[in-house]
């Protein structure tokens, strides 16, 4: 089967021109003004962009997580990735201490496999790093295509690793030619004020804020991004939220170290106000919580600079009454909020649109650097020949809502219900396939494919 894509507006992180794409199978043939190709389709992308499918890096899919599991499976989680734009995500095996990373993969793939319908990863999380831990992450590289292990700072008793293990991880992980992400918050420091804030009958939704403050993400970060330069291993830092953290990766690059930077859509657009809201502010209980308004500044002045190389999620959605469980205890609210289909055009909009960033910086950060960081390019994250021909076609003028309502995640509620955007997903091919078309989704469950992945290159 082949398709042409006629007089779209092309958008990669560096070009932009209006031309045709022209794809056959599953892969990009060639790009250009007026392509002499017939095809068995043809689609008119006039006044359309045309981007690269969204790559989203950071997700919870069907996560057993504090005592319930994330309410989107691969199946509707990726659904409504691509309903959002989104074609391939990057979700996380949680190690269950004591326990293999082996046992951990094969529970996930029980769970992915044949169900995805958008195509995705696994970063392989490592919660118990010991002398048998070790020999498996050389067999996650070589056979598996997992290049990127996640750690927690925090989390402590249940995901957690300490300075030792993250020391030890991180030399065998350069030996093995991946990458280590983290979760950088201070877990003591945290762990101790909820402690705190329970025995002093704090227990409200705003104490989850309170309990996280920006100097536990600020100091874990630093100490991250030393054990990182120490071990020489390339490090990324997951959902950073604040001036704090991000200061101390800038401090990083004075003695020439890179460290690779990942914000979140919330972290961008909303803040701490909202646990001000009695329980409602459940729905936005996340770690790290949302910040302050001066942090928003921080992160979008950090994306101008270079310094945040990528917009994921940490899509990791509950429903309400899974968030009542912490209805008398603020400890007990299930962690995460659902993101994974508003992500493209949120930051379309509140990015793009409001002038806040270019189209080809959008592209960056939300497609092109998750491929590159984590080992997919070219294959995804741009729309070049011998590409996937993962794209997007959207409409830059159309305007709507947010809702519940209308969303295809597996959610009862919309962390942005209401807002306005400008700017919409039409259209969206998956491997040569229209897999999205004005509203409506034409694959199937199981037609998203696990994507194995190359070493990592810290020069991106
Ligand atoms: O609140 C969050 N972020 N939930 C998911 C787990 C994590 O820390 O990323
Ligand atoms: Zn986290
Ligand atoms: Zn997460």
């Amino acid at each position: 089967m082949s398709l042409l894509i006629k007089n779209g507006r092309i958008v990669t992180a560096t070009d932009d021109y209006t031309g045709d794409v022209f794809i056959e199978g599953e892969k990009v043939v060639a790009l250009g003004k007026d392509l002499p190709y017939t095809a068995d389709t043809m689609i008119d992308a006039s006044g359309l962009l045309v981007l690269p499918g969204g790559i989203d890096p950071h997700v919870h899919l069907d996560m057993p997580f504090m005592g319930t599991f994330s309410s989107d499976t691969h199946e509707t989680g990726t659904r409504a990735a691509l309903f959002g734009g989104t074609t391939t995500v990057i979700d996380f095996v949680l190690q269950r201490q004591g326990h293999s990373l082996r046992e951990a993969l094969t529970e996930w793939q029980g769970r992915a496999t044949g169900t995805a319908v958008g195509d995705y990863s696994f970063h392989m999380a490592v919660t118990d790093y010991n002398d048998s831990t070790k020999k498996e992450i050389k067999e996650m590289v070589e056979e598996e295509g997992i290049t990127s292990f996640k750690t927690f700072m925090a989390y402590k008793g249940a995901l957690m690793i300490d300075d030792r293990q993250m020391t030890a991880l991180m030399q065998e992980v350069r030996q093995q030619g991946g990458l280590v992400t983290v979760h950088a918050t201070n877990g003591d420091m945290i762990d101790y004020l909820i402690a705190k804030h329970r025995a002093e009958g704090k227990l409200a939704p705003l104490y989850h804020y309170l309990s996280q403050p920006e100097v536990t993400e600020a100091e874990a970060s630093g100490r991250f991004t030393d054990i990182s330069n120490y071990t020489g291993c390339p490090g990324y830092i997951v959902h950073l939220t604040c001036e704090g953290a991000l200061n101390a990766v800038r401090n990083a690059t004075r003695r020439n170290q890179k460290v690779f930077v990942e914000t979140c859509i919330q972290y961008l657009l909303l803040d701490a106000s909202l646990y001000e809201k009695d329980f409602e502010g459940a729905k936005w209980v996340m770690s790290p919580p949302l910040r302050q308004p001066k942090d928003q500044t921080t992160l979008w002045a950090g994306i101008n600079q270079g310094l945040v190389n990528v917009v994921a999620t940490d899509h990791c959605p509950f429903r309400w009454e899974q968030k009542l469980m912490g209805k008398d205890d603020f400890s007990k609210i299930p962690n995460g909020h659902p993101a994974i289909e508003n992500r493209m055009e949120l930051l379309y909009s509140e990015g793009v649109h409001k002038g806040r960033i270019t189209l080809n910086k959008y592209v960056e950060v939300a497609c092109t650097n998750p491929a590159k960081i984590f080992g997919m390019f070219p294959r995804k994250g741009t729309i070049a020949p011998g590409s996937d021909a993962d794209i997007v076609l959207f409409d830059p003028l159309k305007e709507h809502v947010v809702s519940a309502a209308t969303h295809h995640m597996n959610v009862d509620y919309s962390a942005y219900e209401g807002w306005k955007l400008t700017g919409k997903v039409r259209t969206v091919l998956l491997r040569g396939k229209v897999a999205i078309d004005d509203g409506n989704c034409l694959v199937e469950k199981g037609y998203g494919q696990f994507i194995r992945r190359n070493k990592v290159n810290s020069n991106i």
